[in-house]
């Protein structure tokens, strides 16, 4: 028998939170044994008056927690087998905030759900070239060596380079090589921010940033993001009210809006935020990625006091994998991080970074740039002209000239995470707004993440999405005139 659980609809914790909650303390005191199937989705929906989609969320994590197994056909089984007489694990943990993420890597199918570049414009041949010539160079024993926190020494003198002649890094400058922009933003983090502080991030943001400030105990505020970007009145009336430790702003093609601030709202924020007294971190991890019209200075470069920490990144151009990105601020900040760095990992892999740099002094590095930028456009345009043809009227989406994502605004009453298990029966993925919620979330949002599909791909994975929204309202508006409450599956 499986045990009902009561579900409070009028707590403040989501009912697929509660679900998954009670099934976990099930099997963590055995009424669950390992090896129980428990019901599909659609039967546990029924009994208890839910949507399938809310009772597979629960399922979702319970899976991801190593607590449920699923079985293809099959269904899904509590875990384990053998009695476990050892630590109880989750009783360990320590109750830090939770970071609700989407899964990473692929979903089957079409997906819209990762913002990462096309696998298959990889110069993999180019890059074994690269890797080889580093390997024989003279340097090879030097780079398996240990090295420093700041980063490999010749990478960083050549970026520190690239950012002193594009008037990215000044005089009072310098520069530290950190695992992707994640490691930056994590680091910054710890550097300033303590439990119980502000920061204010965009709403709605990537949620990699969201949940490594929650899950130190920090309070985030959300400052409405429009197709210009943040709404920069909004951040100034914030900064004066909630006085936060940080800003954190990603001005070229945001994630996930790709939303981009003009010139003149880049200098106001950066003016609104040297009255406050506030941190900007710039996050320009798709700034190199524009395909067609002409972009805005960066922060960095326009701020007159020289306290923007700008981070980037080689992840969104060339090999994520890698894991290589940078951080540029002023020089006692960047000392303080580094220390930091040094405490979290030693210093960021060399082999991955000499490979890099020799990659970019090779020219390697500009062809494949070319060829991403091309083939971005490409798919810019197929993703705009699909989602013109196929998403039902009253639909909105963002226009970005650039990066790798745009943001879907689907007409009411339809809810994108509701709607995101029919989807993928159709063999279609995309991440629902409320992933990246901060202080609101609009039910019908989610984010259509283009540059890894090839533009067939997106006409058909659109088409399909299309059709799945499309009945959908058509469902509910059918409901509605007949004066059902509208039940949307
Ligand atoms: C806005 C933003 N910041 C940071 C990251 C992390 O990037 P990296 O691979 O450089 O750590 C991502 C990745 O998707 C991102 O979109």
């Amino acid at each position: 028998m499986f045990p009902l659980p009561q579900l409070d609809e009028s707590s403040e914790e989501p009912i697929y939170r509660q679900l998954h909650e009670f099934i976990k303390q099930q099997i963590l005191n055995g009424s669950l044994a390992p090896g129980q199937k428990i019901p599909p989705t659609r039967e546990l929906a029924g009994q208890l008056g839910l949507n399938r989609a809310t009772v597979a969320a629960a399922y979702e994590i319970l899976e991801s927690e190593g607590l449920v197994r699923g079985h293809v056909g099959r269904g899904s089984f509590v875990s384990g087998g053998q009695a476990h007489t050892g630590i109880a694990w989750e009783e360990r943990f320590v109750p830090a905030a939770r970071a609700e993420a989407p899964a990473p890597g692929g979903t089957p199918g079409i997906s819209f759900a990762s913002a990462r570049p096309a696998q298959e414009l990889f110069p993999i041949e180019e890059f074994r070239a690269a890797c080889d010539e580093v390997i024989r160079g003279e340097d090879a024993a030097g780079i398996l060596q240990l090295g420093s926190p700041f980063g490999y020494a010749p990478l960083r003198a050549w970026l520190l380079e690239q950012a002193r002649s594009s008037g990215v890094a000044r005089e009072g400058d310098d520069l530290l090589i950190t695992n992707g922009c994640q490691q930056a933003l994590d680091l910054l983090q710890r550097l300033l921010t303590q439990t119980g502080d502000t920061v204010l991030l965009e709403d709605p943001v990537f949620p990699g940033l969201k949940n490594l400030f929650a899950s130190a105990g920090v309070r985030t505020v959300g400052v409405p993001v429009e197709p210009e970007g943040i709404d920069v009145e909004m951040a100034a009336r914030l900064m004066a009210r909630e006085k936060p430790r940080v800003l954190v702003v990603t001005p070229n093609f945001q994630n996930p809006t790709g939303a981009t601030m003009g010139l003149t709202a880049r200098q106001a924020l950066l003016r609104a935020a040297r009255e406050a007294g506030v941190v900007v971190v710039e996050n320009d991890i798709y700034g190199e990625l524009r395909y067609e019209g002409t972009g805005a200075a960066s922060m960095k470069q326009l701020d007159e006091t020289g306290d923007v920490v700008q981070l980037k990144s080689f992840s969104k151009l060339a090999f994520p994998g890698l894991r290589v990105g940078w951080a540029v601020g002023p020089r006692s900040a960047i000392a303080r991080l580094a220390e930091l760095k040094q405490l979290a990992d030693l210093h960021s892999d060399q082999l991955s970074q000499a490979v890099l740099l020799r990659f970019a002094q090779t020219g390697r590095l500009e062809s494949h740039r070319r060829r991403m930028l091309e083939a971005g456009a490409e798919r810019l345009h197929a993703v705009i002209a699909a989602c013109e043809k196929h998403l039902p009227p009253g639909s909105r989406f963002t226009r970005p000239q650039g990066g790798m994502n745009l943001w879907v605004r689907l007409p009411e009453p339809l809810d994108a995470s509701e709607l995101l298990s029919k989807a993928q029966a159709a063999g279609v993925s995309y991440l629902p707004g409320r992933y990246f919620a901060v202080s609101r979330h609009v039910p019908g949002s989610l984010r259509l993440s283009f540059a890894g599909l090839r533009p067939e791909a997106i006409e058909a994975g659109l088409a399909a999405l299309g059709r799945v929204f499309t009945e959908e309202l058509e469902r509910a508006r059918a409901a509605r005139s007949a004066g059902l409450a509208p039940a949307i599956v």
